[in-house]
């Protein structure tokens, strides 16, 4: 497999963070790997270890049944979901990304999509009970990550969760990095602007990436 150039990918990255087109390099990626899984250097190839911990110690939710995964990647997570009893959605703006998805599960349940959190059809809004996200927010700039935060909101369901999994940082560090984790203030905007519930809150080392500290939390949309 080629080597994964570091650099090349941060410069493409501020290019189009640049020219404000913050999401237009994201196909590129999949393209690159030329339809192998394996290839594409961010996914973990299984599903949240919390997404899944989650979903054990609370089957009842499935009854109410629509679960949506924002970005899904490759796949991963919304395949879980569906494992789990789900009518899973699962979007991406990439459709490189969809297509290696319905490659990768030709037999899958999961209803995978190409579309833009920041423009999807209007019947989706609140109409998940479980919305899965991880890993979106923080390759988005400024602006964008609020209003990806706001798209993520809209699309649970009255009663409904949504699991928030992401790279932490703390408040008023790292602010060049790219990928730009969140720290606990920009989460809590889930809490303090959106009006959820927060359920638990989970701050670990990922086992892949032990240098790295991650968030893993969730809230509920009770109003
Ligand atoms: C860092 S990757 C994480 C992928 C996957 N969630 C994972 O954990 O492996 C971010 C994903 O979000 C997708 N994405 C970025 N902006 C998006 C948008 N506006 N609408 C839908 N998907 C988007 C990208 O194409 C990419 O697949």
């Amino acid at each position: 497999m080629e080597e994964f150039d570091y650099k090349a990918y941060i410069k493409m990255v501020k290019e189009y963070q640049e020219k404000d087109d913050p999401t237009g390099w994201f196909d590129n990626i999949y393209k690159n790997a030329k339809g192998n899984y394996k290839a594409v250097f961010w996914a973990d190839l299984q599903a949240s270890p919390y997404l899944v911990s989650w979903l054990k110690e609370n089957k009842k939710i499935k009854e109410k049944n629509n679960a949506c995964v924002i970005g899904c990647g490759v796949g991963d997570d919304a395949e879980a979901l569906s494992e789990f009893g789900f009518k899973v959605t699962a979007f991406d703006i990439s459709a490189s990304a969809i297509e290696l998805c319905k490659n990768r599960y030709p037999n899958t349940k999961v209803n995978y999509l190409v579309a833009d959190l920041f423009d999807y059809p209007k019947e989706w809004f609140e109409k998940f009970n479980v919305v899965y996200e991880c890993n979106t927010i923080q390759v988005l700039p400024g602006d964008y990550r609020k209003k990806a935060r706001k798209a993520m909101s809209n699309l649970i369901a009255k009663d409904g969760y949504i699991l928030f999994s992401c790279r932490s940082r703390k408040e008023g560090e790292q602010e060049d990095d790219i990928p730009l984790p969140l720290s606990k203030s920009e989460l809590d905007e889930f809490i303090n602007i959106d009006g959820l519930k927060e359920i638990s809150f989970l701050a670990y080392d990922d086992t892949q990436e032990p240098s790295v500290p991650h968030f893993f939390a969730i809230y509920q949309k009770l109003i």
